[in-house]
Formats: structure tokens, C-alpha cells, sequence
């Protein structure tokens, strides 16, 4: 095993999109961030120095950082911020994982211009698969003409939604349906007859995309660095967080093709964006001819609320051979996770409807970052009042879609940083139902320092009684990321076996600005975190 080292430096970068010169943060100058490339097994060491005016962490995402909490990287869960000036070295080992990950700040709205792949080959080329000829990382983004940090924080101030984005991006480039950006539309030169490992990414802050390229089917392999069982598709979605690997063999007629991609808003009754973003497939057309300029094919994408081919496309994803799921459960967990309206303090006016503000909450309870200390030095140094271990382990009220009869408790969460103690090494299966009191959707629900088997999914109240024999105990995938359903559930299994505190949230930015967090404490010793590595000496001062 190999250990790789890499500077990162955190920066104000000038840069223009849509017609538009702003400075955004990013990597190095880049956007998207470098590449991270590793094998199984090898360790990474990533100085991060903060040359920016704003406190910012990165995070590994999916990188399970067995032993390593310390490089998890989420502001005040794990670290406090580097502060402008700082610097932290991130030090963790690939363990047991192989495909594709990616890396971004874990800090306000930064990672909408701050984030990277995050690439894991297996060991002397041994993919379950005939090696590709080409790798190629395909980031899907999202951009605003303004600086993200503002968005948030005049939504946060005023309690209403923040704005949308202006444009999706595709290797940090709207394409070319966007105003001033045909020029800059990213392109990706293929040969004919090749088959190549295209590795997707959604790195977009707050939406769901659907992605198709023109005239090819997609082969997929992987998706957040498991391998899968091979299926064919046309189409497909991914939430935020989430990473599918696909072949494509390049079978088509020399010429060009688009790659497109556009979102996958399952909100009822919400306006959403319906602006799509291109790249270009371009098939080398021999040594000395000029690349032909042709019109490139588009590709055929679902509506916007197609939640029918959202779902179909989840469903297909297994396994790639049988896998012995953990068993029996110790600990059996339900979780609700929805979006609510807050009430709007005395003497003030908020923005969102009649007058409250948008929130949300899991088991009612909508998570509040601590500010001055994290909750894993908190736990360690034994420090008090940084957080509570009073989180519900089921939910207050019974959630009814069909009366409609929502409680008014869930219109008022309590606000805290509740987090739930997990005993070390026990096998967690969680519930997580959908309850959104207004625009329904699906929430990408993202746990840090795990993988784990989504066991089912559907629609509606999840019914121990008859969804219990819908799990998949023989080839249920492995992510780390899992969409739960619009109104629907998701049940997942995992063994609590990675010490530490441990984030878990939906990866639409929104959400989790609004509360849609919660924290797992997984201790292995009486009050002692015994196996975690120490804190680095170099941990930002809190
Ligand atoms: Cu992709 Cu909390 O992270």
C-alpha cells in the first residue's frame, strides 16, 4: 500500500460562467477540485491550507474512516473549522472500498464550489469487469451567479427558501443550452469500439438529476464505491451524494453526442429549474482531419416529476453477488424526515408561507450545529453542554397520509444537538419514513463513517407488517447514500462498528440548513472512545 500526499489550498478564484466574472472558492484555483486517485488500501495525507475569508472543513464522502473520525471532516461534528490562516492535515486509509467517491467542504454552502473525485482503483487491475480503456469523472454541479455563502445566509436571516440555482453544471461547465457558455462546454474525446468507465458524480447542492447520453445505453457497474450486479439503462438518477459508475462502448456512427442532465424535482407543487446541462461525446474521427462540428444528438430525459423512472432506476440497483446481511437486529430504529414550517418569533416577519419559516426535523427534533466546540472532541475531552444523547429513537406522532391528519407537533420541532448512542458492534436497522408537511419529495439521506444495505423501499407508510417480507436479505446494495422515496420509506441495516460521532443527513444542502440532521455517537468502551486514533496534534483550535 502506498501513501499518497497532496496540498490543497483553499482560495478565492476568479472565474466566468453565464455571461459573468465573479471570485469563487475553490481547490488549487480548480473547479472542480483536483482528482484524488488511490488504491485499496493505500492512505491519503491532504494538507488543507485556508487562504480564503471564510472557516471551512473537507469531507471524504463515503470514505467509511475506520478508526479516523478526526478526518471526517463536518464542521463542529467532528472539527472545528480551519479559520482563515489555518491549515489541518487529513490523514485516513482506503479500507475495503473500490469505485468512486468524491470529496467537498463541509462547511455553510462551500462545496458548491468546492469539490473533487475522489477515485479508488482495485488492486493490480482486478475489476469485476474487462478493464475499461478509459476512466472518465463526470461531476454534475450547480451554480449561482451570486456567492453561495450570501444565498444561504439571507434564506437563513429571512426563514424562506433560498434561491435556486442559476445553471447545472457538468465538469463545473453549464454547457452549451446556457447563455454564453457554448464555447467552454465541456468536451470528452472517445474512440470508436472502446468501452469506457464513465464514474458520475452528483455533486449539485440541492437537486436530484436524471442523465442520458444521446444514442448510448449505460452499463452499471458500481454506484458509491461497491460494485453492483450489471444492468442496462438509458437513463439515470442520481441524488445528491450519491455516485454511479457505468460502461459505454462507444458503438455509434463517428460523430458527436451530448451527455445531458437535468433535474429530478419530485416536490408537488414547488416551481423547480428545469434548465439542462450538456457535455459533448466526441468520437475521434482519425489522425489528421479536423474534428467534425456537427450538431450533436440529444438525449431522451424523464419530465421533471417522473418519480415512476426515479424509482425503477433505484430499484435495479443489487448487489453484485450474494452478500450475508447482519443479523439479528439489535437495535430496531424509526426515523421520520421531513420538511416542516417553524413558527416565526414575536415582533418579526418571515418568509415563508403565511408568515413562518422553512425548517426540518427527524423524529421532530431539527438538528442545530453547535457552534464553539465539536461533538466529537466534546464526547472525548468530556466536555458538557455541547450536546444531549435524548434523541428519539421513534418518532413522537404516527405520520397519516391518507387522513391527512398531520399533528400540529410536527409543525413546531423542538431544536437541539440531540444525537443517538449507538452501542458498539450492534446491527442498526433503520426506518426512514418520509412525513413532509409541504412539497413532498425525496431526501438523499447520507450517513458518514458507514455503508450500508438498503433492505426496501416504497411508497406510503412503511407497514412493518407487510414490508418486512419485501427485504432483500440476498443482494441488497451497499451505499452510502439512499433516496427515500417521495411520501415513501426506505428501511436500512447496518453493524455499528466504526467508533466515533457520526453525522447523518439529507445531502440536499436546503434541508440540512434547515435541521434535517442528526448525529450517531458509536462508542467502544464505558463512556470512552477506546479504539478511535488520538486527535491529531494539528486539530483546528475550537
Ligand atoms: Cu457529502 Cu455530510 O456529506
Amino acid at each position: 500500500a502506498e501513501v499518497h500526499y497532496h496540498d490543497f489550498v483553499v482560495q478565492a478564484t476568479p472565474v466566468r460562467r453565464l455571461c459573468k466574472a465573479h471570485n469563487i472558492i475553490t481547490v488549487n484555483g480548480q473547479f472542480p477540485g483536483p482528482t484524488i486517485e488511490a488504491k485499496k488500501g493505500d492512505t491519503l495525507v491532504i494538507n488543507v491550507v485556508n487562504r480564503a475569508r471564510y472557516n471551512v472543513t473537507l469531507h471524504w464522502h463515503g470514505v467509511r474512516q475506520m478508526r479516523t473520525a478526526w478526518a471526517d471532516g463536518p464542521e463542529f461534528v467532528t472539527q472545528c473549522p480551519i479559520r482563515p490562516g489555518g491549515s489541518y492535515r487529513y490523514r485516513f486509509t482506503i479500507e475495503g472500498q473500490e469505485g468512486t467517491l468524491w470529496w467537498h467542504a463541509h462547511s455553510s454552502w462551500l462545496r458548491a464550489t468546492i469539490y473533487g473525485a475522489l477515485i479508488i482503483h482495485p488492486k493490480d487491475n482486478s475489476y469485476p469487469f474487462t478493464k475499461p480503456k478509459r476512466e472518465i469523472p463526470v461531476l454534475l454541479g450547480e451554480w449561482w451567479d451570486r456567492n453561495p455563502i450570501n444565498v444561504v445566509r439571507q434564506a437563513t436571516r429571512t426563514g424562506a427558501a433560498p434561491n435556486n440555482s442559476d445553471a447545472f453544471t457538468i465538469n463545473g461547465e453549464p454547457g452549451d443550452l446556457y447563455k454564453c457558455s457554448r464555447k467552454d462546454t465541456t468536451v470528452i474525446p472517445v474512440r470508436a469500439g472502446e468501452t469506457n468507465l464513465f464514474r458520475f458524480i452528483n455533486a449539485a447542492l440541492n437537486a436530484e438529476l436524471f442523465v442520458a447520453i444521446a444514442g448510448h445505453k449505460m452499463t452499471v457497474v458500481g454506484a458509491d464505491a461497491s460494485y453492483t450486479k450489471p444492468f442496462t439503462t438509458s437513463v439515470l438518477m442520481l441524488g445528491p451524494g450519491q455516485t454511479t459508475d457505468v460502461l459505454v462502448t462507444m458503438d455509434q456512427p463517428v460523430s458527436r453526442y451530448y451527455i445531458a442532465a437535468r433535474a429530478y424535482a419530485s416536490a408537488q407543487g414547488v416551481p423547480f429549474d428545469n434548465t439542462t446541462t450538456t457535455a459533448i461525446l466526441e468520437y475521434d474521427c482519425g489522425s489528421s482531419e479536423p474534428v467534425r462540428v456537427v450538431q450533436p444528438a440529444f438525449p431522451a430525459l424523464p419530465a421533471y416529476n417522473d418519480t415512476r423512472a426515479a424509482s425503477t432506476f433505484s430499484a435495479g440497483i443489487k448487489s453484485l453477488s450474494r452478500v450475508s446481511v447482519p443479523g439479528p437486529v439489535d437495535e430496531n430504529l424509526f426515523f421520520t424526515v421531513g420538511l416542516g414550517l417553524f413558527g416565526c418569533p414575536a415582533g418579526k416577519t418571515c418568509g415563508g408561507p403565511n408568515n413562518t419559516r422553512f425548517g426540518a426535523s427527524m423524529n421532530n427534533v431539527s438538528f442545530v450545529l453547535p457552534d464553539s466546540y465539536s461533538i466529537l472532541q466534546a464526547h472525548y475531552q468530556g466536555v458538557p453542554g455541547v450536546f444531549t444523547t435524548d434523541f428519539p429513537a421513534v418518532p413522537p406522532v404516527q405520520f397519516d397520509y391518507t387522513s391527512q391528519n398531520i399533528s400540529r407537533s410536527l409543525w413546531q420541532p423542538i431544536k437541539g444537538t440531540k444525537v443517538y448512542k449507538l452501542k458498539y458492534g450492534s446491527v442498526v436497522q433503520l426506518v426512514l419514513q418520509g412525513t413532509n408537511i409541504f412539497a413532498a419529495e425525496n431526501h438523499p439521506i447520507h450517513i458518514h463513517g458507514y455503508d450500508f444495505y438498503i433492505l426496501a423501499e416504497g411508497f406510503g407508510n412503511f407497514n412493518p407488517a407487510k414490508d418486512n417480507a419485501k427485504f432483500n436479505l440476498v443482494d441488497p446494495p451497499m451505499r452510502n447514500t439512499v433516496g427515500v422515496p417521495v411520501n415513501g420509506w426506505a428501511v436500512i441495516r447496518f453493524v455499528a462498528d466504526n467508533p466515533g460521532v457520526w453525522l447523518m443527513h439529507c445531502h440536499l444542502d436546503v434541508h440540512i440548513t434547515w435541521g434535517l440532521a442528526m448525529a450517531f455517537l458509536v462508542d467502544d468502551g464505558v463512556g470512552e472512545l477506546q479504539s478511535l486514533e488520538a486527535p491529531p496534534v494539528d486539530l483546528p483550535p475550537c
